[in-house]
This record gives C-alpha cells, structure tokens and sequence, in this order.
C-alpha cells in the first residue's frame, strides 16, 4: 500500500511565501513521488476557530485552492478538496476528543498563543483545533504531514491522540510526522519574528508583481548590520539568498566578508530571483481565473473522493468504539 500524506492550509487569505516554501513545497515534493498517495485540503473549517469575516471565508474557501493549482498541485496526482464539504472530519474530531483531557489541550503552546492574540475568543473550537487537525490526518490514515515548523506541537498532540486510540479502542492510526522543507521557517521581512499573514509588513504574496517584491526586500532592515555581525534584517536576507540563488550564495557570503557587500546589490538580485519563481504560477494563476468551471469541477472532484475515504475510517472508528 502506498504512504498516506495529508496537509491543509487555512482559508484566511491568500497564501505568502511562508506558506509556499513552508508547506506547499513539502506537498509538491511528496505529490511527484509516486510511493505516495497524497490529500491536501484547504482547512475552512479552522478558520472559523479566530474571528474571521463570513464574506471573506467564502472567497477564501476556494481562493486557496486555485493557489494550491497555480502553485502546481495537480488533481491527477493528488486529491485536492475542502474540508467543510467532508463532515466526516468533524464527526471523527467528536470521537476522537473522548481520549483527550481539557487541561493537555489548555496547555499547548499553539492553544495559549492564540488566546494571548484573541483574549475575547477563547472559545470551544480553539481548544478542540488540535483534535479537528488529528482527525484531519487521521481520516486517511496519513502517515506524513508537509508543514512548517510552527506545527509540531500539534503533530505531537496528533501522535498522542493516534496512541490512545490503537491502545483503548484497537484501531491501526499510524503515528503522523511533519514532513519538512528546506524553508521550514520563513523569517519576516520586519527582522522580527516568523513571516506570517497576520503581521502586516512581515510577507511577500505568491501574486506580488516584481515592483512590489522589489519594494518589499527594499525595506527589510539592514542599515543596523555592523562590526561584521548580520543584523536580523540581512540574516533574512541571507535565507532568501540560498533558497532562491544558492549558486550565488558563496559570493555574496564573501562580499560581506570583505566588507563589501552592496545591500542594495544583493537585495535587488533576491527580488529578481523570487520573482523567476513566482512569475510561472503567476501565469498558472490568471489561466485557471479564466476557468472557473475547471476549477469548479477539480474542487467537486476531490470532495467527492476524499469523503469517499474518510467514511470508511469513521464507519471502522464507530465499530471499534460500539457505535455500530
Ligand atoms: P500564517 O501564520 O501566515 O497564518 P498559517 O498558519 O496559515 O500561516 O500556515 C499555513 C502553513 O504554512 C503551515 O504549514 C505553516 O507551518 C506554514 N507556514 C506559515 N508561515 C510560515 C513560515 N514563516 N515559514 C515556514 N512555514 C510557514
Ligand atoms: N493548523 C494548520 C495551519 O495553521 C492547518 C491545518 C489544519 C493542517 N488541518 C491540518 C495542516 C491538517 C496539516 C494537516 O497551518
């Protein structure tokens, strides 16, 4: 039998360059290997654990998806679905939630943070995000989730949850590890912090044009770089520099070494050479905004045969558990 991997993003906006070297690379990697059998949802689901705006998830719910298609997923090689349009996740989450305590979801980094970011929203689906997301990757039985770093807690929380499963209740979920990239963090373009679409100023969109990119990598600091020490901003910099020019990565290094290094030079060549690689889903991106319909059908498509897979796990859970 093939390996599973399932992965998901939320619907809260289009995707960033995070997100893109982050997760999607990990999904294209595992997606071209054919030992894998590969489901990557959008999570709309979890966007509605943090205020969010209804018109804006609507978009969003299928705004992912053609990012995912521009980025390269491609549903003859993946099943590419919603999350909302398989209840089963949910049902599976209820199960599921019936082996972990309250104070285990409580003390979660992910759990605590959000509630720091939302004190008004502590709410019931913030804390049962982690059981959704198990159930998420377990409704397939996946055994390797492509995400960023940021996620391991929640792939830990999904490891304990598959345990206590198999030992009360006899079922065989396998134990989910996050498959990761060379980009598993992405740094901001602020010098502070992880890129994220919820700091402002912090990403680069997979739409940005090459003025904006320019614009972008022009003001990441770097004037505080002194004594021979990288600031914060040209570290970034640095990063960017080897994922997206690693044959030029060498020389630069040795410019800065010998105090030469033009910030302006090396920003400039950062910006042309995300945007090579921006550029082809960019191009992918407007074809299929003229194609609503293929989009459409590709979407109906996977919902279909995801919800095909993910009753058969519940359909087993309900036996094991005297459901059924
Ligand atoms: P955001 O923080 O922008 O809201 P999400 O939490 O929706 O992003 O993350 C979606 C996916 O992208 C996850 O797999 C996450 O680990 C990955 N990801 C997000 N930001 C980064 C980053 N800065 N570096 C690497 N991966 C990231
Ligand atoms: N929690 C993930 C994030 O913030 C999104 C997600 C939901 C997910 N369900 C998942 C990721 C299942 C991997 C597998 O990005």
């Amino acid at each position: 039998m093939k390996k599973r991997v399932l992965s998901g993003i939320r619907a809260t906006g289009r995707l960033h360059l995070g997100n893109y070297l982050g997760a999607v690379k990990g999904m294209l990697e595992l997606q071209d290997n054919t030992e894998y059998e590969t489901f990557y949802m959008v999570a709309d689901v979890h966007t509605i654990t943090t205020p969010y705006n209804v018109e804006e998830l609507r978009k969003n719910r299928r705004e992912v998806i053609v990012d995912y298609l521009s980025a390269g997923l491609d549903p003859e090689k993946s099943v590419i679905f919603q999350q909302s349009e398989v209840p089963e996740h949910m049902e599976l989450a209820f199960y599921l939630s019936s082996v972990v305590t309250i104070a285990k979801m409580q003390h979660l980094p992910t759990f605590k943070d959000k509630v720091k970011q939302y004190p008004q929203h502590a709410t019931m689906a913030l804390l049962n995000y982690p059981i959704l997301m198990t159930a998420d990757i377990l409704a397939y039985k996946a055994g390797f989730v492509p995400v960023g770093i940021d996620q391991e807690p929640h792939l830990e929380a999904a490891r304990e949850i598959a345990r206590r499963m198999n030992q009360d209740y006899n079922t065989d979920f396998p134990q989910p590890q996050s498959f990761k990239t060379e980009g598993e963090y992405i740094p901001a373009l602020t010098g502070k912090g992880k890129m994220s679409k919820s700091v402002e100023g912090s990403y680069i969109n997979l739409t940005d044009d090459l003025e904006t990119i320019r614009k972008k990598i022009r003001a990441v600091p770097t004037a505080d770089t002194s004594g021979g020490e990288k600031s914060e901003g040209l570290r970034t910099l640095f990063i960017f520099l080897k994922l997206f020019s690693p044959e030029s990565s060498g020389e630069f290094e040795k410019k800065f070494e010998s105090g030469s290094l033009q910030f302006v030079e090396l920003k400039d060549h950062i910006t042309e050479a995300i945007f090579k690689e921006l550029e082809p889903i960019q191009t992918d991106r407007k074809r299929l905004e003229t194609d609503p319909a293929f989009v459409d059908k590709i979407i109906k498509n996977g919902n279909e045969k995801a919800r095909e897979v993910a009753k058969k796990t519940v359909k087993e859970v309900r036996e094991k558990m005297g459901l059924a």
